[in-house]
C-alpha cells in the first residue's frame, strides 16, 4: 500500500491542533466476523470501543459465510460509529483522523469497514489510512498499562495467521515462522466442527479440555522434531480426525481428545516460542490475535519465557480477538508519523506483514 506523507500534517494545521500526537482517531475493523469500532487518543489514550459480534449469525453453519459477514457489517457499522462517539462524548468536528482496516481479510467484508472510512474521512476532511489487522494484533498490547518497548518478538495466532515475527519497531518486521498449511486457530475451529463442539471453536475446545484426562491420549507436536520455526497444523487436525472412535462419542472420550489436541497445539507453539526466544535473545514476547486468549497458552508461555529470562506481553483477552481498538491505536501510530492515503482505496484480502513501510522511530 502507498502511504504518502504531508497530508496529516496539511489537515490537521487546519483545524488548529498544535500538536499532532494528539490526534483523536476513530478506528474501524470490519476484517472478518466482528464489527469493531474505536476512538484512540495520543494523549488520553483510548476514549470508547464497542463491538458487535456476528457469532449467532455464523453459528448455524460452523464457519463465517463471507456474504453474510459483509451484509452484517453494513448494518452494524454506522450505529457503532454514533455509539462510540456518543459514548466518548465527542462529535464529528473532533475527529482528526480515520484508520480502517485495508487486509488481509474477507474482501466483501473489508470493503464495507473502508469504504465507510473513506467516505467518513472525505465527508469531514480529515486524512484516513488502511491498517494493516495483523499490525492491528501486533500493537494491541501497546493499549495496556505496561506496554512492551521495541525490539520484541511476537507470537500471532489467530483464525488466518501463525506467525512468529521479530519487531524491531513499527513497519519493522522480520519474518521468523509461519504455517505451511492452517493456522492454529482453524486447527482449532476444524476440530470443534469435528467433535461437534460449539462455534467457535477455540473457546469450545478449551472449555471441554478442562474436563480431559492429562495422558490419557497423547498427540504429535507437528514440525518441532526438526529446526527451524514455522508451523503446519493440517496434520494435527487428520491425527485428531482418526483418534475420534466411530459411533456416539462419550463425553468423557470428547474431553480427553479436546485436552490432547489442546495440549500438542499448546505445546508446539510454546516450543517454537522458546527456540524463538533463544535464537534472538530477546526479552520481550507479545502473543497476540484470538488464540492469544487462550489460558493454556497464556499460562504454559508464561512460564517458558521466564525459564529464558523473558517476559510475556498480552492484550487484555478481548484486545486478543478482532476489535476496533487496536486499528485505531495502528492508524493513530501510522497517522501522527504523518502516513496518509489519497482519496481512491483498496483492500487487500491478502497483504504480507512485511509489505508494510517502516515509520521513522516508534511513537515516544
Ligand atoms: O484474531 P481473531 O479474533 O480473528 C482472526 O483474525 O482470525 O481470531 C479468531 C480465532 C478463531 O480461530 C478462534 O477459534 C480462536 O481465535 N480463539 C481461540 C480462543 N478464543 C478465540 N482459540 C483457542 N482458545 C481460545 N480461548
Ligand atoms: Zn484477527
Amino acid at each position: 500500500m502507498c502511504f504518502h506523507r504531508g497530508g496529516t500534517h496539511k489537515t490537521i494545521v487546519a483545524r488548529g491542533l498544535r500538536d499532532i500526537r494528539r490526534l483523536l482517531v476513530l478506528g474501524i475493523e470490519t476484517s472478518c466476523d466482528d464489527t469493531g469500532v474505536a476512538l484512540y487518543h495520543g494523549d488520553k489514550g483510548l476514549r470508547a470501543h464497542a463491538l458487535a459480534s456476528q457469532v449467532d449469525l455464523h453459528r448455524p453453519y460452523g464457519g463465517v459465510v463471507p456474504e453474510l459477514a459483509a451484509r452484517d457489517h453494513v448494518r452494524s457499522l454506522m450505529p457503532l460509529v454514533v455509539r462510540v462517539l456518543q459514548d466518548a462524548g465527542v462529535g464529528s468536528q473532533d475527529i482528526n483522523g480515520i484508520a480502517y482496516t485495508a487486509g488481509p481479510g474477507l474482501a466483501g467484508a473489508l470493503l464495507v469497514g473502508a469504504a465507510l472510512g473513506r467516505a467518513l474521512a472525505w465527508a469531514w476532511q480529515v486524512p484516513a489510512i488502511g491498517v494493516h489487522h495483523m499490525e492491528g494484533h501486533l500493537l494491541a498490547p501497546m493499549l495496556e498499562s505496561e506496554p512492551p518497548e521495541f525490539p520484541f518478538l511476537a507470537l500471532l495466532v489467530s483464525g488466518g495467521h501463525t506467525l512468529l515475527v521479530d519487531v524491531l519497531g513499527v513497519g519493522r518486521y522480520r519474518l521468523l515462522g509461519r504455517t505451511l498449511d492452517d493456522a492454529v486457530g482453524e486447527a482449532f475451529d476444524k476440530t470443534a466442527k469435528l467433535l461437534g463442539l460449539d462455534y467457535p471453536g477455540g473457546p469450545a475446545i478449551a472449555l471441554a479440555a478442562g474436563k480431559g484426562r492429562p495422558g490419557a491420549l497423547c498427540f504429535p507436536r507437528p514440525m518441532t522434531d526438526r529446526p527451524g520455526l514455522d508451523f503446519s497444523f493440517s496434520g494435527l487436525k487428520t491425527y485428531t480426525r482418526n483418534a475420534v472412535p466411530a459411533g456416539t462419542l462419550d463425553e468423557q472420550v470428547l474431553a480427553d481428545i479436546a485436552f490432547a489436541f489442546q495440549d500438542a497445539a499448546v505445546d508446539t507453539l510454546v516450543i517454537k516460542c522458546r527456540r524463538a526466544l533463544k535464537e534472538t535473545r530477546r526479552r520481550r514476547l507479545v502473543v497476540a490475535g484470538g488464540v492469544g486468549a487462550n489460558a493454556e497458552l497464556r499460562t504454559r508461555l508464561k512460564k517458558a519465557a521466564t525459564a529464558c529470562g523473558a517476559r510475556v506481553y498480552y492484550p487484555r483477552p478481548d484486545f486478543c480477538t478482532d476489535n476496533g481498538a487496536m486499528i485505531a491505536y495502528a492508524g493513530w501510530v501510522r497517522l501522527q508519523a504523518g502516513c496518509s492515503e489519497g482519496l481512491d482505496f483498496t483492500v487487500r484480502p491478502r497483504w504480507e506483514l512485511t509489505d508494510l513501510s517502516a515509520i521513522d522511530g516508534p511513537p515516544a
